[in-house]
């Protein structure tokens, strides 16, 4: 496995693999801090591409001024060794000044995607201004360096899938989005990097996320199809203190617009605040109806 923290070297790496050989290469975009939620993209990835590669970057762009990206996880060595046993080929781990020029420093400006704004605007873009902007940037060049003929994303992140989807199709990136189910810890717990900021107690309040989703599908199976009522249920767990939530919402899955009765597939997202030693840790967490 290769380690590559170039644009341009990894640019030519793939391209003497891939046009010598004709080789079909997989991407598995992430920030690093990999845990098994990560792992089972990567796996999928390496069995459906002649060429697996993980790229590991904190991307500041997606970061508003008052998130966590100085003290997001940086873990490059152990993600590496994790990457390297699930066969990956390439491990592309930029510094931020290679992905982003002078420019980009000195005026905190740069060339960005920016999806239309009502997508944007809802949901996790509500609270995260410009978060989805920086997304679909650091995606599309990631897509462009890479030139991967299918990419991997978690539908842990369902908007940032959705909005990732629309931008393939709105620019036309000739490149197949596979969407991966989201890995839970045995209670329940979506996996995430932000995980490792929860005390045990806290950890405790975060469950009450993924029982509120179990919740509000048990009742949707037995036949309750008003969003009302399924999230009047959800909000009854999230309703603790030390808990807060953001939002708690249904939308349809074709176009992430509100629904008030579902007669179509949907998806129930929330995202919530956990009090965590002085901290509010924020986590999202959704499923599918
Ligand atoms: P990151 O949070 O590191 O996630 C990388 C990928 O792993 C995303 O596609 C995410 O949905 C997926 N993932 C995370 N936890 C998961 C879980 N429990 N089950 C299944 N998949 C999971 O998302 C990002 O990074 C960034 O926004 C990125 C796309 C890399 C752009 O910077």
């Amino acid at each position: 496995m290769k380690i590559i923290h170039k644009p341009n070297d990894l640019r030519s790496e793939i391209e003497k693999l891939k046009n010598t050989k004709g080789l079909s290469v997989g991407l598995v975009p992430t920030m690093g801090a990999l845990h098994d939620g990560h792992l089972s993209l990567i796996k999928k990835c390496v069995k459906e591409n002649d060429i697996a590669i993980v790229s590991d970057f904190v991307n500041p762009t997606q970061f508003g001024p008052n998130e966590d990206y100085a003290k997001y996880p940086r873990t490059l060595e152990k993600d590496s060794a994790l990457c390297s046993e699930a066969g990956v080929d390439i491990v592309f781990a930029p510094a931020p000044e290679d992905i982003y020029d002078e420019y980009y420093f000195k005026h905190k400006e740069t060339t960005l995607i920016c999806p239309p704004y009502d997508v944007v605007n809802k949901l996790c873009g509500k609270s995260r201004p410009g978060h989805f902007d920086g997304v679909c940037t650091i995606v599309g060049k990631l897509f462009n360096i890479t030139k991967c003929n299918r990419a991997y994303f978690g539908k842990k992140d369902a908007q940032q899938l959705f909005i990732i989807k629309k931008m393939v199709k709105d620019l036309y990136f000739d490149l197949e989005i596979i969407g991966c189910p989201i890995v839970r810890e045995e209670d329940g717990l979506a996996l995430s990097s932000r995980n490792t900021y929860l005390t045990a107690e806290s950890r405790n309040l975060a469950l009450n996320i993924s029982q509120a989703l179990f919740k509000a599908k048990e009742l949707f199976d037995k036949g309750i199809k008003e969003a009302d009522t399924l999230i009047d249920t959800a909000l009854s767990y999230l309703e603790k203190p030390g808990l807060e939530a953001e939002y708690v919402e249904i939308v349809a899955q074709e176009n992430f617009e509100k629904i008030d009765t579902l007669n179509k597939k949907a998806v129930m997202l929330i995202a919530a605040k956990v009090d965590s030693h002085e901290a509010k840790i924020r986590l999202i967490d959704n499923i599918e109806l």
